[in-house]
């Protein structure tokens, strides 16, 4: 496994192998890798064949951080996850650092207007914005959030060169919004989403599992409990209204002393479209927070 650090050498390394005809997978993370992730990899080795080269990039991305998020308190251990990837049969593991990826002054909120003074002491003044899936759920909870991660996804395409692309289905918004990106700007790139790894308690696998200490990873159990209170009242009656199905979620993510629902929605998978009635097949997606945790799920119904 080659570990990769500079964005010349990453290109390279992907030229390279297209002119040989090798067909690249590409995993994009931010590291402090788990099974999810790991199940990511193998979907993407399925995708590209023992012949084909498998690229994991681990960077946490500062852009898609709000000022008051958790972005330099974000786990990190990168001894591990090169164990992990080695022992995956992950080809290149690429690292890049934050000088290169956004060049010039670093600060929260790097991906904010051009009009901002800030923006003068950066060496880079190109986004890409997606602008319809993003505005809503974690798009109106964060505010410059998705900017940052299309901006960050449009970049590491273009270094990796990846023929496939596999994201999870956990960041459900975040993968629609990628798929529409790559089909409006023409990226030459096949992007799969895979299915949630969940713990034996139904907690979604994420790296943010990590700050729930004592009794909040008990409580964070929140979240698969609203989304199975949903799946059983669209069983018992085919279609229900959102506005009694919120209620009776708030009720029930109230019984928690340290939860707090940001919000949920209940909407088409697809298009992200919200429903007023829910029924088979509707999508539901969720944030809340436990303690200072923000938690994520989402399922179809
Ligand atoms: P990160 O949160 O590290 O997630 C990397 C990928 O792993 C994403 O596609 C995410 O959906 C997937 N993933 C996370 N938890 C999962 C689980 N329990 N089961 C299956 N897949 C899971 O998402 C990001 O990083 C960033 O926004 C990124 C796309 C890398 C851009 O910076």
């Amino acid at each position: 496994m080659r570990i990769v650090t500079s964005i010349a050498a990453m290109q390279r390394q992907a030229r390279q192998w297209q002119r040989t005809g090798k067909r690249i997978g590409f995993v994009p993370t931010m590291g402090c890798l788990h099974a999810g992730h790991m199940s990511l990899v193998r979907e993407t080795r399925k995708r590209v064949g023992k012949a084909g080269k498998v690229v994991v990039s681990i960077y946490v991305n500062p852009t898609q951080f709000g000022p008051k998020e958790d972005f330099s308190k974000y786990p990190r251990d990168l001894k591990r996850d090169f164990k992990l990837c080695r022992a995956e049969g992950v080809d290149v593991v690429f690292t890049p650092g934050d000088k290169e990826m956004y060049p010039g002054e670093t600060c929260s909120r790097r991906c904010e207007s051009a009009d901002e003074p800030r923006f003068d002491k950066r060496g880079y003044s190109t986004c890409v914005v997606e602008e319809k899936l993003s505005r809503s759920m974690e798009g109106a909870s964060r505010p410059a959030h998705f900017r940052g991660v299309t901006t960050v996804v449009a970049k590491l395409f273009n270094l990796v060169l990846p023929d496939v692309a596999v994201f999870g289905a956990k960041d459900w918004q975040q993968a629609a919004i990628i798929k529409r990106m790559a089909a409006d700007l023409n990226f030459p790139v096949e992007i799969i989403v895979a299915p949630t790894l969940r713990e034996r308690d139904g907690l979604a696998m994420s790296s943010r599992n990590k700050y729930l200490t004592g009794d909040l990873r008990r409580q964070a159990t929140v979240l698969w409990r609203a989304i199975q209170t949903a799946r059983t009242a669209v069983k018992r009656s085919k279609a229900v209204p959102v506005v009694k199905l919120k209620a009776d979620l708030k009720r029930l993510i109230k019984t928690e002393p340290a939860a707090r629902l940001d919000y949920v929605e209940f909407f088409e998978p697809d298009t992200l479209s919200p429903v007023s009635k829910v029924t088979r097949g509707t999508h539901m997606a969720l944030a809340v927070f436990v303690g200072k945790t923000r938690l994520i799920d989402n399922a179809q119904l």
